[in-house]
């Protein structure tokens, strides 16, 4: 992790002063770095503990687009923190976050291009192109009423379920192009992304300091998992008061309160757990099929580590 560190910040360096010191900002401030993990412990399980340049190349390509995606997701969701401090859009405006986001996100597709890692940037484009599509849909669907938990789903698979996927099956083809190994990691990894978007979405219900902020998820009128079901078990007049709370009174800080303690009242964080749990099973499950190693070792602690994170 050491040596990605410093082959990361070197894969985002620019002649502009102005986007180095922004780039500078950002990898003082960095984040769990979950995906360059997932990385290098699939490409490690499956290669004897070795991993090699393309694998160093494209957890730096991942971790690249991660960031691009988050800068723009606080355009989107106009949040002004992340990682405890200032969003890009809070310190320099949206125009800076758009462009800089757009910058992160091409200086990751070269790093591919210019190395020839033609199988590894089709499994990245493919998770950018999901992601934004995710991003998108989550923007058509998430403010109706009436949003399914399939729909939810989708909207979670797309936008954070599908880079995680990346990672794994990235990790794989990294050290075993054209094997099986690439679709099932790429499975196992769509199976943590899920659970790890559910555990995002239950962290707006609380109160802990995650480093961004909480119960914006409501404000902003998104529909997440706890929510939905308590949606669709409530009584008719229950169903009227949380509609009407979310439609004309989101930006009420105490009826938003109201709205989250009513959730919790009804079962909508268990339910929430619930599911990310049972993906989270599924992951640990298809894992299980590979043989023992210390690498597997460190996996199945990830996945763990998902669903008990406290940031
Ligand atoms: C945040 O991802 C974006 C989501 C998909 C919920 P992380 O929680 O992995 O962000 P960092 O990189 O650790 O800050
Ligand atoms: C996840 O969306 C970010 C992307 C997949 C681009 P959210 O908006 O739910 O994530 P946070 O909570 O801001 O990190
Ligand atoms: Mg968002
Ligand atoms: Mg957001």
């Amino acid at each position: 992790m050491e040596l990605f560190e410093k082959k990361f910040y070197e894969s985002m360096s620019s002649k502009v002063a102005l986007l180095n010191r922004i780039t500078y900002y950002i990898v003082n401030r960095k984040g769990k770095q979950m995906r360059p993990m997932f990385v290098f412990l699939t490409a490690k399980l499956l290669n004897n503990g070795e991993v090699n340049e393309r694998t160093y190349r494209g957890a730096s390509v991942i971790e690249l687009i991660h960031t691009a995606t988050l800068v723009h997701d606080d355009v989107v969701d106009d949040s002004n923190k992340r990682r405890g401090f200032f969003s890009v859009n809070a310190l320099w405006k949206n125009k800076i976050a758009v462009l800089v986001g757009d910058y992160l996100l091409s200086k990751g597709l070269l790093l591919s291009i210019d190395n020839g890692d033609f199988d590894l940037l089709k499994i990245i484009s493919v998770a950018v192109r999901e992601m934004s599509e995710g991003e998108l849909l989550q923007i058509e669907k998430a403010r109706r009423l009436d949003i399914t938990e399939v729909v939810y789903y989708e909207i979670i698979r797309q936008k954070t379920a599908t880079l995680i996927a990346a990672c794994c099956s990235l990790g794989a083809c990294s050290v075993k192009p054209d094997s099986t190994d690439v679709e099932a990691f790429r499975k196992f990894g769509e199976l943590i992304g899920m659970s790890f978007q559910i555990k995002d979405d239950l962290f707006d219900y609380g109160e802990e300091r995650i480093g961004k902020p909480t119960g914006i998820d409501i404000k902003e009128q998104k529909m997440t998992l706890p929510l939905i079901f308590v949606l669709n078990k409530c009584s008719k007049a229950e169903k009227r008061w949380l509609i009407n709370s979310i439609k004309n009174h989101n930006k009420d800080k105490k009826r938003v309160k109201e709205v989250i303690a009513f959730v919790k009242e009804n079962g909508g964080l268990e339910y929430a757990v619930k599911k990310m749990l049972a993906y989270k099973e599924e992951a640990l499950a298809l894992l299980a099929t590979y043989p023992d190693s210390e690498y597997r070792n460190s996996l199945e602690l990830m996945v763990n580590y998902v669903v008990d994170r406290k940031k």
